[in-house]
């Protein structure tokens, strides 16, 4: 499983900015089999924290996390950004290296004290997930697990977020 995703993710170099090797994970989806394979290894990890809903970050945090909650049959949350949502929300507001940024969820996508899951695409900082947990426990509920298919170890989101939940990753770089 690691080495087929190891084979799928595209490094870009110089994307979005000049030294930067962005993680292209994209291929993953075109690839039924490596996707399949890759919602029913998240779905057992998840299992043993006996989560209630999965929320995913926007927006690449939508592309394995609907597929994960609907092999548990559990809810699949939307986190997104500023003015968004339609309904009533419920915001948190994060420090970024310059300035702020807001992330949202409906006020009553998360059933209060629920076992929350926290799903994105990629840990980089955490400073994302970190917010998105923020805004579970606004709702009344308890982040369990943050999970990414890929950590950049480097950068040391990990040590920030397991102040919070436990960390899971599945390709590490
Ligand atoms: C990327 C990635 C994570 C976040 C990780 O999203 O998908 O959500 O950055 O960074 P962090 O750990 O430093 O917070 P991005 O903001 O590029 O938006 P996208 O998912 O809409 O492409
Ligand atoms: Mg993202």
């Amino acid at each position: 499983m690691e080495q087929r995703l190891q084979a799928a993710i595209r490094n870009i170099p110089d994307f979005p900015k000049p030294g930067i090797q962005f993680k292209d994970i994209t291929p993953i989806f075109l690839d039924p089999e490596l996707f399949r394979d890759l919602v029913k290894r998240f779905a057992q990890e998840y299992k043993k924290y006996s989560p209630d809903a999965i929320v995913g970050i926007e927006s690449r945090g939508y592309l394995a996390g609907p597929a994960i909650a609907l092999e548990l049959g559990i809810p699949f949350v939307l986190i997104r950004k500023k003015g968004k949502l339609p309904a009533k929300t419920i915001s948190h507001t994060y420090s970024l290296e310059y300035g702020t940024d807001v992330v949202e969820v409906h006020e009553d996508a998360i059933a209060p004290g629920s076992k929350v899951i926290v799903h994105d695409d990629l840990l980089a900082t955490g400073g994302t997930a970190e917010a998105a947990g923020h805004l579970v426990e606004k709702c009344g509920s308890t982040p369990v697990l943050f999970s990414f298919i890929v950590e950049l170890n480097f950068l040391n989101g990990k040590e920030r977020l397991e102040k919070v939940a436990p960390c899971h990753s599945i390709i590490t770089y």
